[in-house]
């Protein structure tokens, strides 16, 4: 097998190629092949100074993931990175793309970095549930700072190449176009410059009052994630004790979180996002549609929404409403939003101007005509869908998609308004639909491969995560969520009170329980509306106008600051239908809460999959952490229960009486 790692000769200088597509991770290949490379460059007495740079796309993008959890292959990473710094001559890493990770951990090994204006250096390993395992954690607060070790480490975002220079991490910025030769002409500079600077020389003083205040910043982000706290602490011990021991300590620290269960989720949700962008049974070179123009059709907080992210991404959109005052307010809406973004410094003013100007506002359904793709966001309801795709049938052009936005409603029998169903798709946004990241793409029976291709290809370009469902009342995520609800609010009844519901929810990880929701969206929404027909406490909740937050009344009461309280007014409620039902009361415990409300979740999801609605039990898992906010530590509900244990889940649902998926009671389920 040929190595990834090749080595070139410039005059005294020996350059060190990595060519590992797609991001040249560091696996075990190159690994051994820098190793080799470096000692060839040491051993050789006509080399005065080594660069490592990379080919492709970026600098290495760090360790190889898909080594995790199998035997390490010398040599391992730490080793490396130590091997390139005790080197009697000096190494210069020429950065480009994105230095994540263990490749940013090889960078800070190296002597001196030298990057172009558009790379960037990040160690992300707390997104994976892990800390920077090879030295990161001990040489970059001594190079940078505690501060920035501690934005890199424990939020893992990456920083562009200007800041890390400012900082201290990047000792030249160099042309975009030229970093093999710049690089080469930057070690010559430095070839015999002594001593050779080792960031694990350096020392840093500890920063108390600096740790303590970045902890309680981000105390709301961190919440329920064990690697954060452990980032911190490593950097912390940077400041305390030399750098043999701050490495030990880091060693066992990055192998804790490697054999806990939150890195293992966390990991898996990496790989679940990147698996469901793959379409069964399409081949991954299908010729997509060319969508150079949108058309959105309701200009309502869904509409608007689903707009501003095709804007965002450069691509015009033309809106369409029924009513000069609706378009107005809806198009008002999306300039204000893009202008709190530009406030709070995330958008250029001229970005708002140009994403606004991009939008074609109108009431003439006609200008749908010049639109490669059309999405349909107005309410729901089977009869107007269908007359609005009777209406598109006859003035969309040829092969335009026609999508719904719908959140429940059959798209093969909207798909049956028109003459062309082949280029029909369900596009199931989450609302605010500019920023929720998950996208659920139907797939009507009749949906030709390409239209499919073609929106899960568009959905990474809005920056969407993607996942294919099926044709099934609620899609995936919400026909997941209505056998939470119903027992959520049979546990009402049964002594349970939304406040004990809600917080059994929140402690598990989730951002809010069934009743904040309820009543953040609107307890009215899907109401009759009709007074004589209360059937419920929620009916009877709507009919008192109890209608959540916006009412400063719902499930809680709140105050002008929408702070909620248990409400007695739905103690009292709850308690008539309690009496009216003659549903005995019984001491709920959480546990009960847990396996009432979750675990049928799982058996949904279990068989959602056996009707074959969802591609994979990870797909399931990517629509409830980018859609619902399901703790990502728990790595989704399908990974959660095989944590949890699917002889537990079984026995929980057979305990409390459901019916149980097949895939569960015979073992199948994976
Ligand atoms: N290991 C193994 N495979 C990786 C990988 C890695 N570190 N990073 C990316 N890949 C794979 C992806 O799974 C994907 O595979 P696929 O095509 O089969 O689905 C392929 O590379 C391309 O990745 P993306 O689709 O994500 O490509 P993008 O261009 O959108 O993004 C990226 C590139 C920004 C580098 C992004 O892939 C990324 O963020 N990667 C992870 C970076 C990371 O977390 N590094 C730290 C690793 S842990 C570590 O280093 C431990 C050390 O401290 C000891």
């Amino acid at each position: 097998m040929t190595s990834p790692i090749r080595t070139e000769r410039h005059d005294d200088v020996l350059v060190i190629i990595s060519d590992n597509p797609p991001v040249n991770a560091l696996g075990a290949a190159v690994r051994q092949g820098l190793e080799a490379a470096v000692k060839q460059g040491i051993a050789d007495d006509t080399i005065k100074v080594m660069v490592i740079r990379c080919e492709g796309k970026t600098f290495f993008a760090g360790a190889d993931i898909t080594e995790f959890g199998k035997p390490m292959q010398e040599p391992a990473l730490p080793v490396l990175v130590d091997m390139i710094e005790a080197s009697s001559k000096p190494v210069v890493a020429a950065i480009h793309g994105t230095a994540l990770g263990g490749g940013c951990e090889v960078a800070l090994g190296c002597h001196y970095r030298v990057a172009v204006p558009s790379a960037k250096l990040g160690t992300p390993e707390v997104k994976l549930g892990l800390l920077p395992g090879a030295g990161g954690t001990q040489r970059l607060p001594r190079l940078a700072g505690v501060r920035l070790a501690l934005e890199m480490t424990a939020k893992g975002a990456p920083i562009p190449a200007e800041v890390a220079a400012g900082a201290g991490l990047i000792d030249r910025v160099v042309s975009e176009d030229s970093l093999a030769a710049d690089a080469i002409a930057f070690a010559k500079e430095v070839a015999d410059q002594r001593p050779i600077p080792r960031a694990s020389e350096k020392t840093v003083a500890p920063d108390p009052e600096t740790v303590a205040a970045f902890t309680k910043e981000n105390g709301r982000r961190f919440r329920g994630f064990d690697a954060p706290a452990a980032n911190i602490a490593c950097v912390v011990k940077a400041t305390e004790v030399p750098f043999a021991e701050g490495i030990q300590f880091e060693r066992q620290e990055f192998m804790r979180l490697m054999m806990g269960t939150q890195s293992a989720a966390q990991r898996h949700i990496f790989f679940a996002e990147r698996q469901a962008s793959k379409i069964d049974g399409i081949p991954a070179d299908i010729q997509l549609r060319d969508i150079k123009r949108v058309g959105v059709i309701g200009a309502g907080t869904m509409g608007g929404g689903i707009s501003m992210n095709f804007l965002s991404a450069g691509i015009p959109v033309t809106i369409v409403e029924m009513q000069q005052e609706a378009l107005d307010r809806g198009t008002g809406v999306m300039r204000k939003n893009y202008e709190a973004s530009a406030t709070k410094g995330r958008l250029k003013p001229e970005q708002v101007e140009q994403a606004m100007g991009a939008l074609t506002p109108t009431l003439d359904f006609n200008a749908l005509a010049e639109c490669d793709l059309i999405i349909e966001a107005v309410y729901e309801n089977m009869d107007v869908k269908k007359d609005i795709f009777g209406r598109l049938d006859t003035l969309a052009k040829p092969g335009a998609i026609l999508a719904s936005n719908t959140s429940y409603l059959n798209i093969d029998e909207i798909a049956a308004s028109t003459n062309r169903p082949q280029d029909v798709v369900g596009m199931h946004f989450f609302s605010p639909a500019n920023v929720m990241k998950l996208l659920e793409v139907v797939r009507g029976d009749k949906t030709a491969p390409d239209v499919l291709a073609t929106v899960m290809a568009l959905a990474k370009k809005i920056r969407k995560v993607a996942v294919v469902a099926g044709v099934t009342y609620g899609f995936i995520g919400n026909r997941m969520l209505m056998p939470r609800q119903v027992e959520a609010n049979k546990l009402l009844l049964e002594g349970a009170t939304p406040e004990q519901i809600d917080r059994v929810h929140v402690a598990f990880g989730m951002p809010m329980g069934p009743f904040q929701m309820a009543d953040l969206a609107g307890v009215d929404i899907g109401w009759h509306r009709d007074p004589n027909r209360i059937e419920n406490v929620r009916d009877a909740l709507a009919a008192e106008g109890r209608w959540g937050q916006k009412k400063q009344a719902g499930f809680y009461d709140y105050d002008e600051k929408r702070n909620p309280s248990p409400s007695p007014r739905v103690a009292e409620i709850i308690n008539e239908w309690r009496n009216k039902t003659g549903t005995p009361l019984h001491e709920v415990t959480d546990q009960e809460i847990v396996e009432r409300t979750l675990y049928p979740m799982v058996n949904e999801g279990a068989l959602i999959l056996e009707e074959g609605k969802a591609q994979r039990a990870s797909d399931i898992d990517v629509v409830w952490i980018y859609g619902y906010g399901w703790p990502v530590y728990r790595g989704g509900p399908m990974f959660w229960a095989k944590t949890e244990g699917y002889d537990k889940v079984l026995a929980g649902l057979e305990k409390h009486g459901f019916t149980v998926a097949e895939s569960l009671k015979n073992g199948t389920i994976k």
